[in-house]
């Protein structure tokens, strides 16, 4: 991977249908925030409360130049796009309420107006917001109730778009959004317990499971119902497709942080309990066997039936890749207060060794083998610190996303050479936006938004992703840049086709 002859891949060496796209989520571009009878979102009402500094309540202002940018994706010459739909625009109330014509027809332009251009629309249902009314109601993903939500939600949008979307995903990042809400309680509802966090309320050794089994038990729900009443309806109505549908999960992967079996007995741990806890059940119909082990009977149990429903449900997995973290045994060795936690895997996990920063090990030789881990295991991301104080001349000079991206899609090839069946890279983000909790500074977009102006402009990754997608240049030639950025890949990763 070290040697530039493996640099050497241009868009001609990926296969012909091979989606590249980018992607974005509606909280954190769209902005109008309570227009056209949008309902209040969790994410609303959470930054209209406690606060979260920035808020998405205008962001990029997609719902309003959505044309300007669906014009700015073809001219970038991404072939998917991959963005998600706001709950609350479209069941204001959930199963309270009514449908949302002007959500509807929002929507739909996005979709009309993408295939318009030959992009294909990659619809993600749920990626972290949803009308607040459900919270205040029953709890919302603590309550099973939350499952028939969802279903709902899920059946409006085939029965709405399911005619022109061929790709759906259920959940984005079920364990990074279990976790951020109901373990460490900094994303909405903000439950947790010490020392985990310091919530009003939770508790992040128990809250985490009930969620989890609630939002997975949601999916296996959604993507029967496409299975069995919309994708075998839209084969026989539109001969051309049929459609596929996958869940999203977050993945870091883990590197034992000292050479002994317990630290690598930790990172299987880590492993199990962060990305088996989302996939393991789609392929055993359960949990993975060190959960059940350390868990007991905390771990909610799925029923012979519901395990017949997850087992081989879905179509295709994505993976979300950011960075490796090591990890660290907690059952012989002391820890930090949360690593000692069963819910943890009784695991620390932790970014530095000896006061090196992982990223910094071998010029991400480890990210790039973790790449490897997953792609043939089956998952991956990155993202780089320090990205909040910059220039606005260093934020469009964003060579080190260039060289972080080459290096990536050149192990794509590589792996896909290799016989990997992945389908489609997705850049993590088109566009700056509002990232959670850290706002407006910290930028993964291939193009940069003036706060004031709310103009686009391309950064040097965007004019570099273009000529390796419109006019097959060689990765290589962007080699020579030099610089320090932030970016992450996202990877969709196609199981059954
Ligand atoms: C993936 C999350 O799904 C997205 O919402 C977030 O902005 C990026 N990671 C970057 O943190």
């Amino acid at each position: 991977m070290e040697g530039n002859e493996e640099l050497h891949i241009k868009r001609s060496d990926f296969p012909d249908g091979f989606l590249f796209g980018a992607a974005t989520s509606s909280y954190q571009v769209e902005g109008a925030y309570l227009e056209d009878a949008k309902s209040l979102s969790n994410w609303d009402a959470f930054c209209h409360s406690v606060g979260c500094g920035e808020n998405g309540d205008v962001a990029d202002d997609h719902y309003h130049l959505f044309l300007e940018d669906i014009d700015m994706m073809h001219s970038l010459g991404i072939k998917a796009y991959r963005f998600s739909i706001s709950w609350a625009r479209i069941l204001p109330r959930g199963r309270s309420g009514e449908v949302n014509p002007a959500g509807i027809t929002f929507y739909n332009k996005i979709i009309d107006n993408l295939i318009l251009k030959g992009i294909e629309p990659f619809v993600t249902m749920h990626h972290f917001d949803f009308p607040q009314e459900l919270e205040v109601k029953y709890g919302s993903w603590l309550n099973p109730e939350m499952q028939e939500e969802f279903v709902l939600l899920a059946e409006t949008c085939y029965k709405y778009f399911g005619d022109r979307v061929k790709y759906w995903i259920t959940i984005n990042e079920p364990n990074l959004f279990t976790n951020a809400a109901y373990e460490s309680g900094d994303f909405p509802p903000a439950r947790c317990s010490e020392p985990f966090g310091n919530c009003l309320a939770g508790n992040s050794d128990v809250e985490p499971l009930i969620v989890m089994h609630n939002m997975l038990l949601a999916n296996g729900k959604a993507t029967k119902l496409y299975h069995d009443s919309y994708r075998a309806i839209i084969i026989i109505c539109a001969a051309t497709h049929g459609g596929s549908i996958g869940i999203v999960v977050s993945c870091l992967m883990y590197e034992p942080l000292t050479n002994t079996d317990l630290d690598r007995e930790a990172a299987e741990r880590a492993f199990a309990f962060n990305i088996g806890w989302v996939l393991d059940h789609l392929i055993y119909g359960d949990y993975p066997e060190e959960m059940h082990k350390y868990l007991g009977s905390r771990l909610p149990s799925f029923s012979l039936e519901e395990k017949n429903l997850l087992k081989n449900s879905i179509d295709f997995i994505g993976i979300n890749h950011y960075s490796t973290m090591y990890t660290k045994d907690c059952i012989n060795s002391s820890c930090s207060s949360t690593g000692a936690h069963a819910i943890q895997g009784f695991v620390d996990i932790m970014g530095e060794r000896d006061g090196v920063l992982i990223g910094e090990r071998k010029n991400y030789s480890l990210f790039l083998e973790a790449w490897r881990k997953l792609l043939t295991i089956s998952r991956l991301g990155y993202s780089s610190p320090d990205v909040c104080k910059e220039r606005v001349d260093e934020i469009l000079n964003d060579v080190k996303r260039i060289e972080f991206h080459s290096k990536y899609l050149a192990f794509l090839a590589k792996s896909l050479r290799n016989g990997a069946d992945v389908r489609g890279y997705f850049v993590w983000s088109l566009m700056d936006s509002y990232e959670w909790l850290q706002g407006y500074d910290v930028r993964f977009g291939l193009y940069y938004v003036d706060r004031k102006t709310l103009t686009r402009r391309s950064k040097l990754s965007a004019k570099w992703y273009k000529d390796f997608l419109m006019n097959n240049i060689d990765l290589i030639d962007m080699k020579a840049l030099g610089g320090r950025r932030s970016f992450q890949n996202n990877v969709m990763m196609l199981r059954n086709g």
